[in-house]
């Protein structure tokens, strides 16, 4: 599979959750409270991969100008929208224009992506580095859903993202989450 399909394929998955998080968000009950870990969960671990294999892999190119600052703040926008989200469904009405908020942005960054971002990296990788990405970044989803939940790694992967490709194994080796954690 390539990274395209790999991301798309994510893409619309969040996009069904979103409909249903739009929904559970105006019914009586507790069924948005899974539906939203579901999504919380998933886009953590999508936005790290995507981060560490897709865009450093464009950064090395020419072609990514303009584009990754753009993703990466628009990844950092809609983590702190999920989280606050996650707090507690307050007042009602104010819940639900949050979620309509967050679903307005994540459907405008998942365009984007698909459209500026891809067409750029269509004419920086070949087909097989494509592949060789789409097989990468299903790795480190795995790898990061498995403990990225938290604030601390989180932030440390977005942090790791953001350094030139060279520094950033020694940044995540010095940078352990537990380091900052009280004893
Ligand atoms: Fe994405
Ligand atoms: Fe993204």
């Amino acid at each position: 599979m390539t990274i395209y399909d790999a991301l798309s394929n994510d893409h619309r998955e969040f996009e069904r959750l979103l409909d249903a998080l739009l929904a559970a968000s105006k019914a009586d009950d507790d069924s948005w409270k899974s539906t939203l870990d579901q999504l919380r969960r998933g886009l953590i671990a999508h936005a790290h991969a995507e981060e560490a294999v897709f865009y450093n892999a464009l950064r090395e190119t020419d072609q990514g100008d303009g584009l990754i600052g753009h993703s990466y703040g628009e990844h950092v926008m809609a983590e702190a929208e999920i989280r606050t989200l996650g707090g507690a469904k307050l007042v009602d009405a104010n819940w639900t224009s949050l979620v309509e908020k967050l679903r307005k942005d994540l459907l405008h960054h998942i365009r984007e992506e698909e459209t500026r971002v891809f067409d750029a990296a269509r004419r920086a990788f070949s087909d097989e580095e494509a592949t060789q990405m789409g097989a990468a970044f299903e790795r480190l989803k795995l790898e990061t859903a498995k403990d990225g939940d938290s604030m601390v790694a989180s932030t440390i992967d977005l942090i790791a993202n953001l350094l030139p490709p060279r520094l950033t194994a020694s940044f995540r080796k010095n940078t352990k989450p537990g380091q900052w954690r009280a004893a």
